[in-house]
């Protein structure tokens, strides 16, 4: 973990203390996505299998082959979870659109000045001069660059996919359509997997960022972790928090000693902003 300068006390009041990271709609789509990229991968490998862009031993194309009863059905399988798979995508984002994506998307994926920092000071790391990185937001900068691979590369694998899944409608003049379609969506994939390589080696591997893979089940981060390594998105959790018990006590105060039968206007403000 990095350098935490608290003393010993604190910093065990604040491992006891949970922080809403993750709602079910956000754990529940990436899963949803993880399992869908880890069939959709090894389908489309062997698909690839034994032609022109053949990148797995023959032995793998064949085994998933015969798993599937040969090459027809297993391009239909590919292609019907892929459809599946992009309209999940698709409406969740369509629907989640004004909600989340928008006012999440800017922290989620805007780079500040910190954020430029912090790949120098990343990068100081991982070579084992001195460093010092600064305040992150609940996304750092690698998370953020990340996003930016996985967004580009869904939009070119769903375009692709669908030109090549309904090729049969595509008019002769318009060929060259579907005989592009094939090298981007195999270099929009290729895209994204260099990024879950890292993706998954920080999320499932790296002992600094454990608390973020079980956050990813639970939904929760307790308090240390998001003090360490996400400073700026803590400071404005705890703010909330003591925003919405100070408006509690104004109430007390003016004597609604029984809570509203709707939750406090504040509450619901901290929920949205705890929100994905
Ligand atoms: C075994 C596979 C995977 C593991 C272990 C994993 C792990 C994680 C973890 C731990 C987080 C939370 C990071 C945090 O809160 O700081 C996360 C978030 C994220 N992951 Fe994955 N991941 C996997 C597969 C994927 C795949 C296949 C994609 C997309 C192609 C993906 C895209 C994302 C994105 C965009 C986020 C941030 C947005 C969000 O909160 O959902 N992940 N992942």
């Amino acid at each position: 973990m990095s350098d935490v300068n608290l003393p010993l006390a604190e910093r065990k009041q604040l491992k006891e203390k949970m922080l809403t990271k993750h709602h079910l709609a956000n754990i529940l789509t990436h899963w949803f996505n993880a399992v869908s990229w880890a069939f959709l991968l090894a389908t489309g490998l062997a698909i690839l299998g034994r032609q022109v862009y053949q990148t797995v031993p023959a032995g793998w194309s064949d085994v998933v082959r015969n798993v599937f009863g040969g090459l027809a059905p297993l391009i239909k399988w590919h292609e019907s979870w892929g459809m599946f798979w992009a309209f999940i995508i698709t409406f969740n984002f369509v629907v989640g659109f004004r909600k989340y994506f928008m006012p999440f998307g800017a922290r989620r994926m805007m780079l500040d000045k910190d954020d430029l920092n912090w790949f120098v000071q990343y990068g100081r790391k991982l070579v084992g001069l001195s460093y010092e990185l600064p305040p992150q937001d609940d996304y750092n900068a690698g998370q953020k660059a990340f996003s930016y691979v996985v967004l580009i590369g869904i939009v070119g694998i769903i375009i692709t996919g669908l030109i090549m899944t309904f090729s049969h409608l595509i008019p002769i003049s318009l060929r060259w359509l579907v005989q592009w379609a094939m090298p981007a969506h195999f270099t929009a994939v290729g895209m994204v997997v260099t990024g879950l390589v890292i993706h998954i080696y920080m999320g499932a591997i790296f002992p600094e960022e454990r608390p973020a893979f079980f956050s990813m089940f639970s939904g929760k981060v307790h308090a240390l972790y998001a003090y360490s390594h996400h400073r700026k998105w803590y400071n404005r959790y705890v703010t909330a928090e003591q925003e919405w018990e100070q408006e509690q006590v104004a109430r007390d105060l003016a004597g609604h000693e029984q809570p509203d039968t709707m939750p406090p206007r504040s509450t619901l403000a901290l929920d949205d902003f705890l929100g994905d």
